[in-house]
């Protein structure tokens, strides 16, 4: 093993190593992982290397510092697999190792460039192309070696862009129990089956998932993946927001396009359930259109285009500081959206003060008046928001 420890740790410091590939497990067992692909990549400004172990029905990875790769890769070696492929630019290199420990090594003509050094370090995916995940394949974004068709690339950027939105909020969720999350207006639920997959196969959180949503013919599709897919944690309902009541505790509330006041209808749902996270993406703002009024505003208000996307604004605004006043610290975010219309803004609220409620309560509502505007959420939450005063209500 002297010769292959050498190699690897020569590898390793130069920083030449583009890919590894280990494959033949030592002992066949069902449950182990069966392959591991070994690349560098760029997190944090600093060289990694990712390892993504390859399992039967899934793929897990975990990203080591450059520094620390080389015991890790040669463990792999010493313990589990017995062949091996080590690229750099310069030569191939192909490792074969004995039933009885005895290491082979041939050198071989390089296969891989300077371009795949620089493609690997480039920023990486949250989910990777090259590498085939299954809903991925089922939902028709990649084929079954892991290439993204054409057509579908903007969908797996939308949907990377939501897990790394995600990512950013797992400090936030509970660590000491089984998360329970509820997407409202799943709809077709890319977006669904992508968090199911990140939290559930590749954080290995225990969890389960609730979609919802008033279409029975697409429940039942999703129902119908779910299944195929072994996602037993991940349940798709039909059902109306508003009427939902089924859980006593939920930890993250998410809806993504869901029309109108359904949006309100969720955050209402989320911030009587006291969850810990909220991620809305909210569309077809229709209700502050008909309402807002001011003369003042009337060189906007008196374009139909302009009045609309400054109601949807400002529905978002009122969205944004209502769930402050409930509790939460609210951040809007753009988010990739497929059409590339202003459907863009993510609402990410998460449970913790914003501040001062009296002086938020007071920007809240003269900016409210001022639009002459009666919110669905305002009123929905009423028990929930601090009372308002005559002289304010007159402001
Ligand atoms: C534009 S689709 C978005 C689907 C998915 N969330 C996505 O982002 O791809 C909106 C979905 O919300 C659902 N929806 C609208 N109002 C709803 C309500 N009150 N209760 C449950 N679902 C609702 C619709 O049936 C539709 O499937």
């Amino acid at each position: 093993m002297d010769s292959l420890q050498k190699l690897i740790h020569q590898l390793i410091e130069s920083g030449e190593l583009i890919s590894a590939t280990l494959s033949q497990r030592r002992k066949r067992e069902p449950d182990a992982f069966n392959k591991v692909i070994i690349k560098p990549v760029e997190l944090k400004k600093q060289l990694h290397y990712q390892f993504a172990y390859h399992y039967n029905n899934k793929v897990t990875h975990e990203n080591v510092p450059a520094a620390e790769a080389e015991r890790p890769l040669m463990e792999l070696f010493e313990q589990s697999m017995r062949q091996g492929l080590l690229c750099t630019t310069e030569a191939d290199y192909q490792v074969l190792i004995s039933k009885k420990y005895k290491v082979s090594i041939l050198t071989k003509t390089a296969t891989k460039t300077e371009a795949d050094l620089n493609h690997n370090r480039k920023k990486r995916y949250i989910l990777d192309e090259g590498e085939p995940v299954p809903f991925l394949v089922e939902l028709g974004i990649m084929n079954a070696d892991g290439k993204v068709f054409a057509k579908k690339y903007d969908k797996f950027r939308q949907i990377n862009r939501f897990l790394e939105m995600v990512q950013d909020i797992l400090p936030s969720l509970p660590e000491d129990r089984e998360l329970t999350i509820v997407d409202f207006g799943c709809g077709k639920s890319y977006l669904t089956f992508a968090l199911y997959h990140y939290l559930n196969i590749q954080q290995r959180r225990p969890l389960r998932i609730v979609g919802l949503d008033l279409k029975a013919d697409v429940i039942q599709h999703c129902s119908q993946l779910a299944d195929k897919l072994n996602y037993d944690k991940l349940q798709f309902l039909v059902g109306d927001i508003a009427d939902y009541n089924e859980l006593d505790q939920v930890d993250m509330v998410v809806t993504l396009h869901a029309c109108d006041t359904a949006t309100d209808a969720a955050l209402e749902k989320a911030v009587r359930w006291d969850a810990s996270v909220i991620l809305s993406v909210p569309c077809c703002q229709h209700e502050l259109f008909s309402q807002v009024e001011n003369d003042a505003l009337s060189p906007l208000l008196s374009h139909g285009i302009l009045k609309e996307r400054f109601s949807a604004l400002a529905t978002d605004a009122i969205r944004a500081k209502l769930l402050d006043l409930m509790g939460y610290r609210t951040q809007l975010l753009e988010f990739i959206d497929m059409e590339h219309t202003p459907k863009n803004i993510l609402i990410r609220a998460v449970k913790g003060s914003a501040g001062d409620t009296t002086t938020m309560w007071q920007e809240y509502s003269v900016f409210r008046n001022m639009l002459q505007a009666r919110p669905y959420l305002e009123n929905a939450c009423r028990d929930l928001l601090p009372q308002e005063t005559a002289s304010e209500a007159a402001l």
